[in-house]
């Protein structure tokens, strides 16, 4: 995930301090200013990441979602070795592979029904950015070649290229390279806490999936190509979700416009609510399905297109290839990758384990709304997040220069808990969020330890206040 300049320069005091502020040489392009070093990491543990002095850490957001499965997950790493040691590559174009057929019949299974083609990248970015391209090339081949644009959510986060940033909402992440960025309209995210409508529970009348339609309209539909939509917003959001009426609102509205619904599960794909995929609750049926992350187990750079049948019968009857494809597409460890990580969930029970830890998480992290900062706490699954504000009955957000998510995630990896922080969800430029998204193998007393280390921490940051 991309970082905004605030997330950087928390990770450069937290480094600073792991390296005791010594000075080492490294040949690596640093992500950070050069002068800082990053803890050297040396071993994994389950829901813990131990570092070359031993120091450990509560790995509260597998990273940035990616180690689903914790560190060093028993027998994902022996299958990759195991093949690698068979066949290193085959070309995408000469040949298809045993892992690569597996995992897109593992895939095509678990999906929704009609969901019955995969597509395997490197990334959610590529990912995202193929299902831009599948979107184009769908109406290209039904005779609709104006329909180019793609419509997403304000303050969302989609990817790092430039397709995907297009699509992102979160301005602090589109900033500096907005001159690049394609001219793809924004809706409103149903952002309850904020409702930009000003509803309530009573009153909702989803005016915010209503306001798609609107969109639709403006540009015209002749225009539109597709809508992506995440379940389970990442950090930029904290954890917004999105409900089952929401999403089937959005479903209808899609349907009357020829408009493809692209589902973004980076986040919310592969077990992270205590299903397979986060649409399954709302019965939506999507026509693109993107997952990234934990699909690799956290060994291999990863993404993954899945596509309803008729999505692929477009191509299919056309006889058309599709226009787009990477080195790397669809490569063999990649398949073996997401073979052993869905048979590791299978196997483990993890949706049943993700589902009971997830209410122990709700349960344990309500507590957390009578800390002064916290004006709101969401999200579902293995994700919560906790937002952030100055005044909680105004909502009034920090001011940014105060970079307070940040002070609050330095607090908590102080603590020996490692959170993911956001920015930008309430104007763009401010609202604060901190967001906890366990690896699936965690424990309660794992739980407890990171929700009483964010207590703690936002605690401390409220006294400084
Ligand atoms: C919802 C969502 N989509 C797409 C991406 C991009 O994935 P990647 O960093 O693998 O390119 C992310 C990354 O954080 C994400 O959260």
């Amino acid at each position: 995930m991309a970082l905004t300049d605030s997330e950087v320069e928390l990770k450069i005091s937290l480094n600073q301090e792991a390296a005791g502020g010594a000075q080492r040489a490294s040949a690596v392009f640093p992500k950070f200013p050069a002068s800082y070093q990053l803890p050297v990491a040396a071993s994994g543990d389950g829901a813990w990441i131990v570092d070359t002095e031993g120091k450990r850490y509560l790995d509260g957001s597998g990273g940035v979602f990616v180690a689903i499965l914790g560190h060093s997950p028993a027998g994902v790493g022996e299958a990759i070795a195991a093949q690698a040691a068979k066949l290193n590559f085959a070309y995408s174009g000469d040949f298809t592979t045993g892992p690569q057929e597996q995992l897109a019949r593992m895939l095509t299974a678990i999906a929704p029904k009609g969901i019955e083609k995969a597509w395997l990248t490197t990334s959610g970015s590529t990912a995202n950015e193929t299902a831009m391209k599948l979107s184009r090339q769908y109406h290209l081949l039904r005779g609709s070649p104006e329909k180019v644009r793609i419509i997403s959510r304000e303050h969302s986060y989609h990817g790092s290229t430039v397709g995907a940033l297009s699509m992102t909402g979160s301005l602090p992440r589109r900033m500096p390279f907005e001159p690049y960025l394609l001219n793809f309209p924004k809706i409103s995210p149903p952002y309850c806490y904020r409702c930009q409508f000003r509803a309530d529970e009573s009153n909702c009348v989803l005016q915010c999936a209503n306001e798609l339609e609107i969109a639709i309209k403006t540009v015209g539909a002749q225009y539109v190509s597709a809508f992506i939509v995440e379940p389970v917003a990442g950090a930029p959001l904290g954890g917004l979700t999105s409900s089952p009426a929401y999403m089937r609102r959005i479903r209808e509205i899609c349907d009357r416009y020829d408009v493809l619904l692209i589902v973004d599960e980076v986040v919310s794909g592969l077990g992270r609510t205590g299903s397979w995929f986060g649409i399954e609750e709302s019965g939506v049926t999507p026509d693109l399905i993107t997952l990234a992350k934990g699909l690799g187990g956290g060994y291999l750079p990863i993404g993954a297109v899945l596509a309803h049948e008729r999505v692929h019968k477009a191509f299919e009857e056309a006889n058309a290839s599709v226009v787009h494809s990477e080195s790397f597409t669809g490569h063999v460890l990649l398949g073996t990758a997401g073979v052993a990580v869905l048979e590791f969930i299978e196997k483990n029970d993890l949706l049943e384990h993700v589902a009971k830890l997830s209410q122990y998480l709700e349960a344990s992290s309500a507590r957390l709304a009578d800390c002064s900062l916290v004006g709101d706490i969401r999200g579902r699954g293995l994700v919560r997040g906790v937002e952030l504000v100055a005044d909680k009955k105004t909502k009034r957000p920090f001011d940014r220069q105060e970079r307070v998510s940040e002070r609050v995630a330095k607090a908590a990896a102080a603590h020996g808990v490692l959170l993911l922080t956001g920015n930008g969800a309430a104007d763009g430029v401010n609202g604060d969020t901190v967001v906890m998204a366990p690896p699936y193998v965690a424990t309660e007393t794992d739980i407890d330890l990171m929700v009483s280390a964010l207590e703690e921490a936002l605690n401390e940051v409220a006294a400084q206040i």
